[in-house]
């Protein structure tokens, strides 16, 4: 029970990567409070795990939206208390085009994938620093350090994802980057595991989708480091 009494705050947790880490941090002990745009999703999630007598709550957010987190950030905390620990995996694909984009488009995506991290990190750091504690996981990925044609938009944000995270953690007093990069790899692989194993079961699972998370990526991802951390004390 590493988590026991925790209060994890995850974004777009009803689906994938997201659904696993929800499941690993309530089975950890923790209260876990989700976020997602798929309210039916998330809905039925929610319901499973209550059913479980886990701890969980949902409230529907956009989270490029910053009033929409906003009001889920206060529903949360309302419900379980204050964040210690925030896991910002909600993120869409984006290959585009660079002529044929649009600034819409850009922004829009922009938001989703590179903003939110800022939002969330907004809202939950006044928490932290007055508890003197928490932690902030940033999903990023693969791409920010390899890529592939028209993924640019994509490589982009996520590339924008570790300099945030980076920075963050200047501001915030990160204990030794890249050794908290070392050590949380090996329970977020734990989760990508868990979101992969979820998926196959979706017949069983309602909240999950067919879409596969690869072993091979996995392990592409633990060698570039994808995931990066910004830690107060770890979880
Ligand atoms: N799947 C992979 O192989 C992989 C690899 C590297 C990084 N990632 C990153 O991991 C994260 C999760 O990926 P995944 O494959 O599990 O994705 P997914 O599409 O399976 O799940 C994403 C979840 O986020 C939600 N979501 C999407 N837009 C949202 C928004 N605007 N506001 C709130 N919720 C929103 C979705 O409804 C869904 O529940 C993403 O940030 C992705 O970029 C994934």
């Amino acid at each position: 029970m590493k988590l026991k009494d925790r209060h994890i705050f995850v974004t777009g947790g009803a689906d994938g990567i997201g659904a696993g880490i929800v499941l690993d941090a309530v089975e950890e002990g923790a209260k876990v409070s989700f976020c997602d745009i798929d309210v039916e999703k998330s809905t039925d999630y929610e319901k499973y795990l209550a059913a479980k007598s886990y701890p969980i709550f949902f409230h529907y957010a956009d989270v490029a939206d910053f009033e929409s987190v906003a009001n889920a950030h206060e529903a949360s905390v309302a419900k379980f208390g204050v964040v210690t620990g925030l896991v910002n995996n909600a993120g869409v694909n984006s290959s585009a085009d660079p002529v044929k984009m649009t600034n819409d488009e850009w922004e829009r995506f922009f938001g989703v994938d590179l903003k939110s991290v800022w939002h969330t990190a907004k809202l939950v750091l006044p928490g932290m620093r007055a508890a003197k504690y928490g932690s902030i996981v940033n999903i990023s990925s693969i791409h920010a350090r390899m890529t592939y044609p028209n993924f640019f938009p994509y490589a982009a944000a996520k590339s924008g994802v570790i300099g945030l995270t980076r920075n963050l953690a200047l501001d915030e007093g990160i204990i030794k980057f890249e050794q908290m990069l070392y050590l949380r790899v090996i329970p977020l692989r734990h989760c990508l595991k868990r979101g992969w194993t979820a998926s196959q079961k979706s017949a069983q699972t309602p909240w999950q989708s067919n879409r596969w998370v690869g072993w091979g990526r996995v392990a592409k991802l633990q060698r570039w480091s994808p995931f990066c951390f910004l830690m107060m004390p770890l979880l």
